[in-house]
């Protein structure tokens, strides 16, 4: 017997991601329910061979539903997040709303699967940000080996990390150019064709962005409260893939090899580091992939046991809609929740 599940924010890049990675891994489910705002009510998404009816999220009854992978935003996930729990259904959220909540537990699965447990004194789980997530895939194998004290990252956001409407504008804008049509930003607050923007989300008091304080604040929540990262987080025009530049600092000693090779066996990672012409990764070519990409791993000779790396990865995939659904199959997997129509 399946689970019955819902996608809250199936219209959207992430809720679509996600109806095609259950297809695809085989997500025992015996019913997929596409749910979005009032506005898309009666449009059709696809999920593997089959067409689904999008129906208003806020006119559907969750009590039958197993679990609930959401991803429509901090507000419809701070109003709804705690109603759907409250009749049983599991939600798994892909916003910021519930990440920093003591009682809700923040997994990447080849992190931190065991702090899964928690789950059930608010029936919410927590998806990390698209940019912490392909972080701590790689900053973990290497943590348990020499101990990381502090991480310096700078990122390189694609546009799709900020909804269906900034690709819009990227590839608007980018038409723009090429025709001599005024340019107005709308998403973004500059011009995001041929430039990049070290803003993303909103100001904070001390100068840093939101998106750099989810950054370390989610690092520190999975990986190790000790560990100190700062961040320098930036959009620019791509749109599928965020890279990282990352420098680590290690209590051990670890050189470029060791870590080349602890990498190349780590969960979810895969080393592309030829040292030559394109011998390294790029978003491009990491779209619609699911690995967590490493390349230019090498050493940095500034500082003791110091290390550089090139970080890659789909955003919507293990940046969001894939780790999302490795959550849901950690919960199947472990026995930790069974189909309420087993039950019935
Ligand atoms: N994109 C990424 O890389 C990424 C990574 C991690 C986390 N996230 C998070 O995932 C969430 C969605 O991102 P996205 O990129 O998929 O955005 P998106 O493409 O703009 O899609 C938003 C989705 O939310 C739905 N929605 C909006 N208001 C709703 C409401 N009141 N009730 C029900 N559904 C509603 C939309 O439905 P309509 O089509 O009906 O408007 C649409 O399906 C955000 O919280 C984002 O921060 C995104």
């Amino acid at each position: 017997m399946g689970y019955k599940i819902a996608i809250v924010g199936a219209t959207g890049n992430v809720g679509r991601e996600m109806l095609d990675i259950l297809a695809e891994r085989g997500f025992p489910a015996d019913e997929v329910v596409a749910l979005a705002s009032r506005r898309s009510q009666g449009t059709e998404v696809s999920f593997g061979d089959k067409t689904l009816k999008v129906q208003a999220m806020e006119n559907y009854d969750f009590s039958d539903t197993d679990i609930c992978l959401m991803s429509a935003g901090g507000s419809v996930a701070k109003e709804w997040a705690p109603r759907i729990g409250a009749k049983g259904c599991v939600v798994i959220d892909n916003s910021s709303a519930w990440r920093y909540d003591a009682d809700v537990p923040l997994i990447v699965p080849e992190v931190n699967a065991d702090a899964i447990t928690g789950f059930s004194k608010k029936n919410i789980i927590a998806n990390p940000n698209c940019s912490t997530a392909q972080l701590v895939v790689a900053l973990k194998p290497l943590h348990e080996v020499a101990k990381i004290k502090r991480v310096v990252v700078s990122t390189y956001q694609s546009v799709s990390g900020g909804g269906k409407d900034a690709m819009e504008e990227l590839f608007n804008q980018t038409r723009a150019v090429f025709v001599n049509d005024p340019i107005e930003p709308e998403k973004f607050t500059k011009r995001i064709a041929f430039n990049v923007i070290p803003h993303i989300d909103s100001f904070m008091e001390d100068g840093y962005t939101k998106e750099e304080w989810k950054v370390l604040a989610e690092t520190k929540k999975m990986l190790d409260p000790k560990i100190k990262v700062t961040c320098t987080a930036v959009r620019v025009p791509v749109f599928i893939g965020h890279s990282e530049s990352v420098n680590i600092e290690f209590e051990n000693e670890i050189s470029a090899d060791e870590a080349r090779n602890i990498l190349r066996e780590a969960p979810g990672c895969l080393v592309i580091d030829k040292q030559e012409d394109g011998g390294y990764m790029t978003p491009y070519e990491s779209a619609g992939e699911d690995a967590t990409y490493i390349s230019r791993i090498r050493e940095d000779a500034t500082v003791e046991n110091g290390l550089n790396l090139w970080v890659v990865s789909d955003n919507l995939r293990k940046g969001a809609a894939l780790n999302t659904v490795q959550i849901a199959e950690v919960l199947v997997n472990r026995g930790l929740i069974q189909p309420k129509k087993a039950a019935a």
